[in-house]
């Protein structure tokens, strides 16, 4: 075999991005494969915009039908995103028998199971390297160097634009949405950049480490999740009074029968190995039973690194269609148990220590309330800050607490809300104290 043909259906920033490398270190590429990877045509709706790389016009089109029936393609490359036709375009593709990438990680999370399960009814391969983490192989790595472990413990920063926002947040103090205007205007959040700031694209991309982890699909409503819109500068600052700074985490811990998974804002100590990733750059923690820590860190998003992952699906695919490799791995890398639905932990059933800022007025007896509100939810403190003083006005109390039961949190926070001493809505951030 002298070659191997691509179809890239998609031609956006990550489409350009993979286009381009595979164009420029076709050399490498080649010599990693041993035969040439070419892109036969790209299709798109829109051919007009400039996409800043070189192409031969000639491959464009604007129907990805011209890619799913063209028999001489071997992989199609799914890079329109979202939850429309894309899944229609995999199916379809998957049906002719060809191989198939993604970077969707909103398909993956919310249909993944029936696209595994396609892919394996039609014995081909579906790679999906840069639906996580942009650049960063964590897909790889979990399916292969660290294959022979048990998965405990997954601790990522997955999402760039609300890391961006919140190392701002962190470093200046600007409040939330005065970093969203200025991330906005200069191009690197979208305008607006609901999904990223409220911990769904996290979630999503979490969904899909936890079924590569734990070998099954998961219900993607099932996974906790809550955005970083309501954070204040104030918040930052009483944080790192504490020692902590506040990122977006998406949590995985194996327990046993179930999976705890949750996206949120968490404290985590500033030396902390997380707390010190910062900008767009991600970062995954992963714990295995016998590797121990692991930590992966890169930018994750963008066309160059993004077209890195999407191109390192491609090269991996083109090796065993080289090799003439029969059945396919499957998607997940699991075998057999690769069905079971993996359940995921309710979010009040879980234990954690927590930061509470509450907004009350400033008068003799208002601690004592609280605090016996959340004495009679089985909530301890261990450190309160109260400060500044408004004539009449509201004032901060924060608190941290000893571990406690969410359940309980969520009952008392209720209770203490309606408190008449208590003027605005309690702002809640759960607190990381180790790995
Ligand atoms: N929008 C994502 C982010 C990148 O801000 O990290 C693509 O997954």
């Amino acid at each position: 075999m002298e070659k191997v043909e691509v179809g890239i259906i998609g031609f956006g920033t990550v489409g350009a991005g993979t286009y381009e490398v595979l164009k420029k270190n076709a050399d490498v590429i080649r010599s990693r494969v041993g035969a040439d990877v070419m892109v036969k045509k790209i299709a798109d709706l829109d051919l007009d915009s400039d996409r800043g790389v070189e192409i031969d016009r000639s491959i464009l089109t604007t129907k990805a039908s011209e890619i799913i029936d063209d028999p001489d393609i071997q992989v199609v490359v799914e890079l329109i995103g979202g939850l429309g036709h894309a899944k229609d375009y995999i199916l379809a593709a998957m049906d002719k028998g060809k191989h198939v990438v993604t970077a969707n990680k909103a398909l993956l999370a919310e249909h993944g199971h029936e696209l595994y399960t396609k892919a394996k009814e039609c014995g081909v391969s579906l790679e999906f390297e840069a639906s996580v983490g942009g650049g960063i192989p964590i897909i790889g790595a979990m399916k292969g160097g660290l294959s022979a472990n048990r998965f405990k413990n997954i601790m990522g920063i997955l999402n760039g634009t609300s890391n961006y926002i919140l190392t701002k947040m962190n470093k200046y103090y600007w409040p939330y949405e005065k970093v969203v205007k200025e991330a906005v205007d200069l191009g690197y959040a979208e305008d607006p950049p609901t999904l990223d700031v409220d911990g769904t694209d996290a979630a999503h991309k979490l969904a899909i480490l936890i079924s590569l982890a734990y070998g099954g699909p998961v219900a993607f409503k099932d996974i906790y999740r809550e955005g970083i819109t309501s954070l204040t500068p104030d918040d930052i600052r009483f944080a790192q009074e504490f020692g902590y700074c506040v990122k977006l985490l998406a949590l995985a811990r194996d327990r046993g029968d179930a999976v705890e998974a949750r996206v949120h804002p968490v404290m985590i100590p500033t030396d902390h190995i997380l707390a010190n990733v910062n900008w767009a750059y991600n970062a995954i923690y992963v714990e295995g039973d016998f590797v121990g820590p692991n930590l992966y860190y890169g930018l994750g998003a963008g066309r160059r690194p993004t077209g890195s992952a999407v191109a390192a699906d491609i090269i991996e695919l083109s090796r065993r269609i080289v090799r003439g490799e029969k059945g396919p791995l499957p998607p997940l890398a699991h075998y057999g148990k690769g069905e079971k639905k993996i359940t995921i932990k309710p979010m009040d059933s879980l234990t954690m220590s927590y930061y509470f800022r509450f907004s009350a007025v400033d008068r003799p007896g208002v601690l004592s309330k609280i605090s016996g509100v959340l004495g009679e939810h089985d909530i301890s403190i261990t450190s309160v800050i109260q400060k500044g003083r408004e004539v009449n006005g509201p004032v901060p109390v924060v608190m941290l607490t000893h571990e406690a039961l969410e359940k309980n949190v969520k009952k008392a926070i209720s209770v203490i809300d309606k408190l008449d001493v208590v003027t605005d809505r309690t702002i809640i951030i759960r607190v990381e104290r180790g790995m």
